[in-house]
């Protein structure tokens, strides 16, 4: 159907109006001539409006942008605290992210000329803003304003790790690779070796379970210092998925992983068909709408969160796991894991009974000010803050000090990351599983 649009008809009431204006000096009018045959059509004009209600439409981008009200993408306020921050920016703001993506910027270790490593992996200071929204994983939003723009994915590389500097990359297949562009984000930070500052070697210290880690008497090769902070920050979720990221000590339990790994995608469990709840599409929410689990010959039968064999087994299964290492994670009767009963800043609250949140019971007055039952930490700080008072800093040389082995030390990651996978075992059950009874048994 053509359609004649508001242009042409405003071109066509200038003519009128010059036309009218023109005629005033005339004389009478004479009776009116037949009237001529019809013109052909003109072809018609490029529609702005139309090329922007592909998107902007009820039922597309305006219906998207109203569920994306749920994801913490949006809501979320990290994007807001870490601006400016270049180190936070590829994964905290949107300008970074597009930044690292578009310039290749890899996450090596570089040897700096004080001789010690740093993760190269940083955005600029002039793109470490912007909340994540659309443009942050949609490449190419009013490039053309065609159909093609969306919803043409910022990048579907492998994500390469900056856990280990880069030396291993992530490739999920599944659906085009969309999940790549998930993990480029959510996968874990380094821990960095305290004598060089490069990326932890994660396959020594699973070869040598018995050696020290942190010595409190001989500091010279301690390859860490335990503090409050001694973790891998929240992203543990897209290595734990694909099956790598864990010390993997030798044990009773081969790593290997569940068939999401490679038949699944982060979107086919975070973005399934319509909004249920606060889950599913745009939400990026998981739990409350399984529906795509069923679909592709997967699940045959209807799963939710009341299936024993695929929800509630493996999940009481991981819980048990994780308490159970918890437990040997014990000096002098005290445990070396915090515990936070603040349930929104800790955001695996309900995950284990003793509400565990991954940091370890290290005191720093600055960083774990209290709120559980050992006050700030009942181990000893290696590294006191520069800014603690000295009263702050006696009653940490009065604590005792936190030797860790090689095993503990290993024990503690596994420990973190999988709790932080979130999901108690559904994203990777046979992985976090060996992670974490290998580590249990190397104890
Ligand atoms: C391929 C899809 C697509 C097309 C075509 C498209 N837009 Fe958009 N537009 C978007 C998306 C996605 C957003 C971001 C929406 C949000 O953040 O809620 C957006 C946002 C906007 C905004 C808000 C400001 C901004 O940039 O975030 C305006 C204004 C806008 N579009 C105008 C237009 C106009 C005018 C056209 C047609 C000439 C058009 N758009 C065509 C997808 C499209
Ligand atoms: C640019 C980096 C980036 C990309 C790409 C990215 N995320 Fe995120 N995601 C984040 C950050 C950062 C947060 C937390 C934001 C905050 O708390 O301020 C988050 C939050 C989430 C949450 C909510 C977590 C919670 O604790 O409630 C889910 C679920 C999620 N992302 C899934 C995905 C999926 C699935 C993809 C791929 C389709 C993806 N993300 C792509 C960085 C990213
Ligand atoms: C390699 C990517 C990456 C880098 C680099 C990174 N983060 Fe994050 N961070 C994430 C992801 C992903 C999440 C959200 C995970 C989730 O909730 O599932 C997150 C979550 C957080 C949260 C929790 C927000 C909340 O919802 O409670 C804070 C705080 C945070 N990051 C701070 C930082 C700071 C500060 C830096 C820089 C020093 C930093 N991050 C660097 C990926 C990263
Ligand atoms: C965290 C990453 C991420 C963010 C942020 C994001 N999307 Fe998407 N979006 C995806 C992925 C992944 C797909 C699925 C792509 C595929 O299957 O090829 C998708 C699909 C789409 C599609 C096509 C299929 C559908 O669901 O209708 C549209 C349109 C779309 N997104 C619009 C938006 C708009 C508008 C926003 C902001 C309000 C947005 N997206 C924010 C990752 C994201
Ligand atoms: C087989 C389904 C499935 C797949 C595939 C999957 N997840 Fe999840 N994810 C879950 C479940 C189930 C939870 C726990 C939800 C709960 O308990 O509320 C979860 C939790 C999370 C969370 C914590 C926030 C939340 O929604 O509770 C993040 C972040 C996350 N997943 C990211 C990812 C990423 C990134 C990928 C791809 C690398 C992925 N997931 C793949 C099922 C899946």
């Amino acid at each position: 159907m053509k359609h004649r649009n508001f242009f042409q008809l405003f071109l066509f009431g200038l003519i009128l109006t010059f036309f009218a204006s023109s005629c005033v000096k005339e004389g009478p009018l004479g009776p009116e001539g037949a009237a001529g045959a019809d013109g052909t059509d003109g072809t018609d004009g490029k529609d702005a409006n139309e090329t922007c209600i592909i998107c902007h439409a009820p039922g597309v981008v305006d219906k998207i942008a109203v569920e994306f009200q749920l994801s913490k993408h949006e809501y979320g306020l990290a994007a807001e605290e870490e601006a400016g921050n270049t180190t936070c920016a590829p994964c905290h703001e949107q300008e970074g992210f597009k930044y690292v993506v578009a310039n290749n910027v890899k996450c090596d270790f570089i040897l700096g000329t004080n001789g010690k490593y740093t993760n190269g992996y940083v955005a600029t200071s002039g793109t470490a803003y912007g909340k994540l929204l659309c443009a942050t994983c949609h490449s190419s939003i009013h490039k053309t304003y065609a159909s093609s723009d969306l919803p043409a994915l910022t990048t579907t590389a492998p994500a390469a790790l900056t856990m280990w500097g880069g030396k291993k990359t992530i490739n999920l297949a599944a659906d085009n690779g969309s999940s790549n562009l998930c993990v480029k984000c959510h996968q874990p930070r380094p821990q960095t070796n305290l004598q060089t500052g490069n990326s932890q070697d994660y396959e020594a210290i699973a070869a040598n379970p018995k050696g020290i880690a942190h010595d409190t008497l001989n500091t010279t090769n301690n390859i860490i210092n335990p503090s409050y902070r001694m973790d891998l920050h929240y992203g543990t979720v897209g290595t734990a998925f694909a099956g790598v990221g864990g010390v993997e000590f030798a044990g009773t339990m081969g790593y290997s992983s569940s068939p999401h790994a490679s038949v699944a995608s982060c979107t086919d469990c975070h973005m399934g068909t319509g909004v249920v709840g606060k889950a599913g599409g745009h939400t990026f929410f998981a739990k409350g709408n399984f529906t795509t689990c069923n679909t592709a010959g997967c699940h045959q039968s209807p799963i939710n969160d009341s299936n024993i064999t695929y929800w509630i087994d493996p999940r009481a299964k991981q819980k048990e796991l994780l308490e159970a290492l918890a437990a040997k994670l014990v000096v002098n009767g005290v445990e070396i894991l915090n515990q936070s009963d603040d349930e929104e800043a800790n955001l695996w609250y309900a995950l284990t009974s003793k509400h565990y949140d991954g940091y370890l019971n290290v005191y720093d007055p600055s960083l774990n000010p209290g709120g559980n039952a050992n006050e700030t930490g009942p181990f000893r700080n290696s590294a006191p803050g520069s800014a603690w008072t000295q009263a702050q800093k006696d009653k940490n040389n009065k604590l005792p000090k936190l030797q860790l082995t090689n095993a503990q030390y290993g024990a503690i990651l596994n420990f973190q990351f999988c709790l932080r996978e979130y999901s108690l075992g559904i994203h990777n059950s046979k992985y976090t599983k060996a992670l974490l009874t290998n580590s249990i048994a190397v104890l």
